[in-house]
């Protein structure tokens, strides 16, 4: 469901380029790089889903945290290359070298737009 709202964003802000109504968002600019398409033969996604934890924390759960968070995109692009460890729990984040600095910017743009209502992050309630 969400997955799907980050994909019809996404197609959106393609569209309205290619219209001229707004300006290109990074990811349609950059050579054409498909985020999602990059985020799974980056290997990303064998640790990481949009809506859930599996090894490191799930992407929406990213977004909500740097909501606010003006630096958030330079410092976690280059966090995604360089790994690092001490935000989400006791196991780091490997480094992913083969990721170039602008497919990192191009991923963590995207992650950071997949925001979901915080009363629906993954915290488990209890009564
Ligand atoms: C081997 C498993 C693994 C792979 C592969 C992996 N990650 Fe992670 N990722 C993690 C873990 C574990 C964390 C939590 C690190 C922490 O607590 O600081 C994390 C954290 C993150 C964060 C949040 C960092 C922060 O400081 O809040 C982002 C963004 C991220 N990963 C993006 C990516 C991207 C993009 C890729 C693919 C290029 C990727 N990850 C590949 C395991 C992985």
């Amino acid at each position: 469901m969400r997955l799907a709202l980050g994909l019809e964003r996404f197609g959106l802000h393609c569209l309205l380029m290619l219209l001229g109504l707004t300006a290109p968002p990074p990811w349609c600019w950059a050579a054409g790089l498909d985020p999602q398409l990059l985020a799974q033969t980056r290997h990303c996604l064998s640790c990481h889903a949009v809506d859930h934890k599996v090894v490191g924390p799930a992407y929406s759960d990213v977004a909500q945290r740097y909501l606010n968070d003006t630096a958030a995109l330079t410092r976690l692009a280059q966090k995604v290359r360089l790994g690092g460890g001490g935000v989400w729990g006791a196991v780091p984040m490997p480094a992913n070298a083969q990721v170039t600095p602008e497919e990192a910017r191009v991923l963590v743009q995207w992650i950071l737009q997949l925001s979901t209502p915080p009363n629906q992050a993954t915290q488990p309630k209890r009564p």
